[in-house]
């Protein structure tokens, strides 16, 4: 995901510290030989992605098939034969990016090439987007990419509009090959869609209802990750824990946990993003018990007021939250907690906003994501009264983030003295910076007199910090 953390930790995704470029991740992976494929190039691809983890992986997924159907990744749209986009359409801003692309590509410099709208746009859109922009061929929704070699081969035979738009499946994305950006660390999808209704969330409709995948396989790819050479893997669904083991072994989200972490190899376990509801004690027990599994629950709150939870449907009060929250700080492991966080939901009083800002002191939590709200079509928050204006938004809005970033101040300042262990993931173009993750998922800046260090897990002293990330030396 592009989006960078408001106040600190980025988003489990790529690297704010120093930047990792996207060249450098490809031609490892080029290295462990999933971009050798034999045999004609069939057209050259290049792929851009908005939105969150579950679509930087839908894309990895989508050129896993592409390569293995004997296309080429390239680097820029003018370079390629086939163009995708793959949309996010969670708030307003992210969902108009994309037609902003589609104008980019407008019927002049659209010559004999194939332009094709994925994801979560497409799939609420739909055929409208051929009216919109009818240089587009392929409109192909999340939860329709199981069809994609099929819609592919449609449009190389020569037709012009293709399709891929059910969400009523029950079946998830399985592929024969992912073609993953990061070297080091590797996402894996555990369920896919959502069968919770908040009233201002459109991923009930984008991506379909709730589909777990069966345990056997989730662990067989953590094999192969960890055989890749991966060490860290995430586990991703947007209600991770929600997980439900179709086979019958009925393996437990918190049982998943334990064995991809058994798996040789794996020496770090992610999972995100964690729904309150579905968060149980056997999963904190689990994190206890075993310390590959990362001490960070990302568990979003979206508002500290049980009115203003109750009008977003969001299934459990501010009081149930904060015991979700107890239980964990009773962990034995220090667990970091991060949240997401909506302001100006339709009818949010200053009082509400009071409750979240009383919130935030009550969990301090160690990292937030904050988002204006967003009406979004296919909600059922869409047809409610109220409307809190855009400027009085953005005034709530500062008001959280400042509250965080004197939380994380403190939080960040106590830390000076203490040593972690780095994944290092990024290197400054400063001679002997670089930079990583803890296991509890804070960036790190530091410097290490040693070369070759990408991709390696090393001790770092922390020596100083800002409300955003730890500074420090290798030990
Ligand atoms: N407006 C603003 N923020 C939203 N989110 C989801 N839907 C909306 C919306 N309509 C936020 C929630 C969610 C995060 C991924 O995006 O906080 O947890
Ligand atoms: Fe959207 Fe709620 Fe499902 Fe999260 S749990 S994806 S916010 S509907």
């Amino acid at each position: 995901m592009n989006k960078s953390f408001d106040i600190g930790l980025e988003r489990l995704a790529g690297g704010t510290g120093f930047p990792i470029g996207a060249n450098n991740a490809g031609a490892e992976i080029e290295a462990a030989g999933l971009d050798l494929l034999q045999g004609p190039v069939r057209g050259t691809f290049f792929l851009e992605t908005f939105g969150c983890q579950m679509n930087d992986h839908d894309s990895e997924k989508v050129a896993g098939v592409l390569l293995s159907r004997g296309y080429r990744q390239v680097e820029s749209p003018e370079s390629a034969s086939l163009i995708l986009y793959n949309t996010c359409s969670i708030r307003e801003k992210a969902a108009q990016k994309v037609f902003s692309r589609l104008g980019e590509f407008g019927v002049k410099q659209n010559e004999g090439r194939i332009i094709g709208v994925l994801g979560c746009v497409a799939q609420q859109e739909g055929e409208d987007i051929f009216e919109r922009a009818p240089w587009v061929s392929l409109v192909c929704g999340s939860a329709s990419y199981r069809k994609l070699p099929e819609l592919l081969a449609q449009i190389e035979a020569g037709k012009q509009r293709v399709t891929g738009l059910d969400n009523d499946t029950d079946e998830t994305f399985e592929t024969e090959m992912t073609r993953r950006d990061n070297p080091w660390r590797a996402y894996l999808t555990i369920i896919e869609g959502c069968d919770k209704a908040c009233s201002y969330c459109v991923v009930p409709y984008t991506r379909g209802p709730e589909r777990s995948r069966a345990s056997d396989a989730i662990l067989r790819e953590a094999r192969q990750l960890a055989e890749l050479g991966y060490t860290e893997v995430q586990l991703l669904g947007q209600t991770v824990n929600s997980y439900k083991d179709p086979t019958a072994r009925r393996m437990r989200f918190s049982e998943l946990l334990l064995a991809v972490a058994d798996e040789p190899g794996i020496r770090r376990v992610r999972f995100t993003t964690s729904h309150p509801s579905d968060f149980t004690r056997d999963i904190v027990d689990a994190i206890d018990a075993q310390t590959k599994l990362c001490n960070h629950v990302h568990l979003p709150v979206q508002s500290g007021s049980t009115r203003v939870l109750r009008a977003m449907q969001r299934t459990y009060s501010r009081e149930e939250y904060l015991e979700k929250i107890a239980m964990i700080r009773g962990a034995k492991r220090p667990i970091s907690i991060t949240t997401d966080i909506i302001v100006g939901f339709p009818g949010e009083t200053d009082e509400d906003l009071a409750e979240t800002l009383s919130l935030l002191e009550a969990v301090q939590y160690d990292g937030m994501f904050s988002f204006k709200y967003s009406p979004r079509p296919h909600t059922p928050s869409l047809a409610m009264s109220d409307a809190i204006s855009e400027e009085e938004k953005s005034r709530r809005l500062a008001m959280l983030q400042e509250k965080q970033r004197e939380i994380q101040a403190k939080k960040h300042a106590a830390l000076v003295g203490e040593t972690f262990e780095i994944l290092v993931s990024g290197k400054s173009r400063r001679e002997n910076q670089w930079s990583g993750h803890t296991a509890c998922h804070r960036v790190i800046n530091f410097s290490s007199q040693e070369r070759a260090l990408l991709g390696k897990y090393v001790r770092v002293g922390v020596t100083g910090a800002t409300p955003n990330c730890l500074v420090g030396e290798q030990t």
